[in-house]
């Protein structure tokens, strides 16, 4: 892939999401891409693609009827097509979800998923007992009909996201 395509794209597409991200991991992010008016900001250095041809996007499935104001169970996993290696040295540090209500341009966040075992041992990587894999569900409740957004962060590849529309009824 050409890497200023690549970029034009990112940037034409993560501008809306940038301000609601994890901050807490912004010190372990590897490359700031910029935006474009030049500045280094979280929301440039997000890529977007599509899952079956891209191991990192999150992938969010929801129940085909979402009543508002009624729970709904969220699933969001990486890696749903194209397996991602989640080992001791590369694997999916967290995913968020958040929430952008139509007509708001507040963003809200859901809901974030920490995954804290990656087979780590005394007696070596990948010797450990457990892994925990990026797939993950929560309860949740919208009022009125949005865009859904999840972002991923693996250690070694960054920041990811995708996006769906909600229709409430
Ligand atoms: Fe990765």
């Amino acid at each position: 892939m050409d890497s200023k395509i690549s970029r034009r794209e990112l940037l034409t597409k993560t501008s809306v999401v940038g301000a609601g991200l994890a901050l807490g991991s912004l010190s372990t992010a590897s490359a700031i891409a910029s935006d474009s008016e030049g500045r280094n900001t979280i929301g440039a250095s997000i890529r977007r693609a599509d899952f079956k041809k891209e191991k990192h996007v999150p992938v969010i499935e929801l129940p085909s009827r979402i009543v508002a104001g009624q729970p709904f169970d969220l699933t969001v996993s990486v890696g749903k097509d194209i397996p991602h290696p989640n080992t001791t040295e590369h694997f999916i540090n967290w995913i968020c979800v958040y929430f952008k209500a139509a007509g708001e341009s507040r963003v809200t966040e859901l809901a974030k998923f920490e995954f804290t075992a990656h087979g780590e041992s005394p007696m070596g990587t990948n010797k450990g007992p457990a892994h925990s894999d990026p797939h993950v569900s929560a309860r949740m409740r919208l009022k009125k009909s949005g865009t859904l957004i999840a972002v991923s962060y693996c250690n070694i590849h960054g920041l990811w996201e995708s996006a769906v529309t909600v229709t409430t009824v």
